[in-house]
């Protein structure tokens, strides 16, 4: 066995006794054990710079998805799809990337239960050639909301009450209900798809469309889904809020302890595309991730698979510090118009300035493989770590960028053209045609139907959640539920009446 490591202080002296404290000794006879009782010395660097350093231990959590796991892996090709995209590590069958991934639930604190009922995040970061590519997804194909402003609204909702620091069921369906959009969200999070019994056993979808292009400029409309091999399986609303209480972080060590006995997790990933004649024929926006696209006109087509097959040496350095941003993409894929998903493009990295640092990029886990890869005016700032790029100089010029990168000139030049430019600036939401809201809602309802008990889980899951909130927003929730089908909202009140008898 190696010799193990000699404690030292932050610049590296050791330390003879790492429980010591430099005090004056008076010995006072009062006292019958005779023990030094002086008063400390501020000489003493070791005991200063220990307090000194724990006292600035935790950084903010994130805004959402506080509470994670993640885990290292590699990503391989396992079928051509040139034609789609002209991404250097999709180009070949069998080319294995280095990936790491982090699963999350959403509104919860750092330190709340892993199964609470809530969409789980699931961001990838592709360590490619062209840069590092995050795929920043959810385990459900859909959101709450398509216009970004009202993303501060809506997750100060499912947070804490301003007032009682409590969870609060009124603002929650209050949001909720109005704001139906949210419907289709809202009933795949209340069905049995709303708790994963484990980050193993679910999904990941980009619910956002994509802009992905090939060598020869053309492009595709994409969304990307994640199918775990080892099947999808939840808990019902029992066995999560039992789970919550016994071992909140469940999902955490369920990760860690597969990977840990060579149990290694893997997903197959597919693509749906879609080309800008087929998406003006659809009867919704394909900007609006509140909506799914059907696999019947759309089907999977298979590209590659991932594997989780090493865990994290250290938690705060790799997961607590990593640093997603659907930003942080390669030359042949581009975000879509989707204002959701532009908001996101700024909000990630902007959040990561306040929560890591203005070098975050430079921390190992979020480095590219290029390390220090080549922005010559983005120098200096707070922890320069990776060498500040030198002695080159510090502006772009001739003599240190002589080679553009060549990317197919489609690229830069479609980019957001996809749509006519209005002259007047028009919201989102008055484009949107809201009569189809409830259409994907009603069918997920018949869909539910298909196997015993999910239809009825549903109403139970909804009921036990809102039973906690006033008689008029009930009443509000049933209507809400019955834009979907107007069954449920029956159900729903039936099921309130049940539970208040117990
Ligand atoms: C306007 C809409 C949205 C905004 C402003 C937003 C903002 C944020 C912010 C500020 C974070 C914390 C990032 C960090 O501290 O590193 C975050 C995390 C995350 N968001 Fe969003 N978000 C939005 C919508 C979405 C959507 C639609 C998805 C999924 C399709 C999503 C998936 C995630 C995931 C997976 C994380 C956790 C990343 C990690 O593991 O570190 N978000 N979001």
């Amino acid at each position: 066995m190696s010799n193990p490591p000699v404690y030292t202080t932050t610049n590296g002296c050791p330390v003879s006794d790492a429980f010591s404290t430099q005090r004056i000794s008076i010995v006072n006879n009062d006292y019958n054990n005779k023990a030094p009782i002086g008063p400390l010395l501020m000489q003493d660097f070791k005991l200063i710079d220990s307090l000194a350093h724990f006292d600035r231990e935790r950084i903010p959590e994130r805004v959402v998805h506080a509470k994670g796991a993640g885990a290292y892996g590699y990503f391989e090709v396992t079928d051509d799809i040139t034609d789609i995209v002209d991404a250097k590590f999709l180009n070949q069958i069998g080319k294995k990337t280095k990936i790491f991934t982090r699963f999350s639930t959403v509104g919860g604190e750092k330190g709340s239960a892993d199964t609470a009922r809530d969409p789980r995040g699931f961001s990838t970061k592709f360590y490619t050639e062209e840069g590092n590519l995050d795929l920043v997804y959810n385990n459900t194909p859909i959101f709450f909301i398509r216009d970004p402003t009202k993303f501060p609204h809506f997750i100060h909702t499912q947070k804490r009450n301003p007032q009682t620091n409590l969870k609060d069921a009124n603002m929650f369906w209050d949001y909720l209900t109005n704001n139906p959009e949210s419907l289709h969200q809202v009933m795949y999070l209340f069905s049995e798809r709303g708790t994963p019994a484990s980050l193993r056993t679910m999904n990941g979808y980009s619910g956002h469309t994509y802009k992905w292009y090939n060598s020869k400029g053309d492009w595709h409309y994409v969304q990307v889904h994640f199918i775990s091999r080892q099947g999808v399986h939840n808990l019902n609303n029992e066995q999560a809020g039992k789970l919550a209480g016994d071992n909140p972080d469940h999902h955490t060590q369920d990760l860690f302890d597969a990977i840990e006995k060579g149990d290694y997790p893997v997903w197959d990933c597919y693509i749906q595309t879609m080309t800008l004649e087929e998406s003006k024929k659809q009867p919704f926006s394909v900007f609006d991730l509140t909506k799914i696209w059907p696999h019947s006109d759309f089907p999977l087509r298979h590209f590659g698979r991932f594997t989780l097959n090493e865990n994290p040496s250290n938690y705060f350095a790799e997961v607590e510090q990593v640093a997603f941003s659907p930003s942080n993409t390669i030359p042949s894929m581009q975000p879509s118009n989707d204002p959701v998903l532009q908001s996101r493009l700024f909000s990630y990295p902007d959040t990561q300035r306040h929560r890591l640092g203005g070098n975050f990029h430079q921390i190992p886990i979020n480095c590219p493989l290029k390390s220090g890869s080549f922005a010559p005016q983005i120098r200096d700032g707070s922890m320069v770590i990776d060498g500040n790029l030198g002695s080159t100089p510090n502006y772009a010029n001739a003599y240190n960028c002589p080679v553009q990168y060549t990317i197919p000139a489609k690229v830069n030049q479609d980019k957001g053209n996809d749509e006519k430019y209005h002259e007047e600036v028009i919201p989102f939401h008055w484009t949107i045609d809201e009569s189809y809201d409830f259409v994907q809602p009603g069918k997920f309802w018949d869909v539910l139907g298909k196997t015993n008990g999910e239809q009825e889980a549903l109403v139970h899951n909804i009921a036990s959640h809102v039973k906690d909130a006033e008689p008029f927003i009930q009443e509000r929730v049933a209507e809400y539920f019955s834009k979907a089908n107007p069954v449920i909202g029956k159900l729903i009140k039936e099921e309130l009446k049940k539970l208040s008898k117990l």
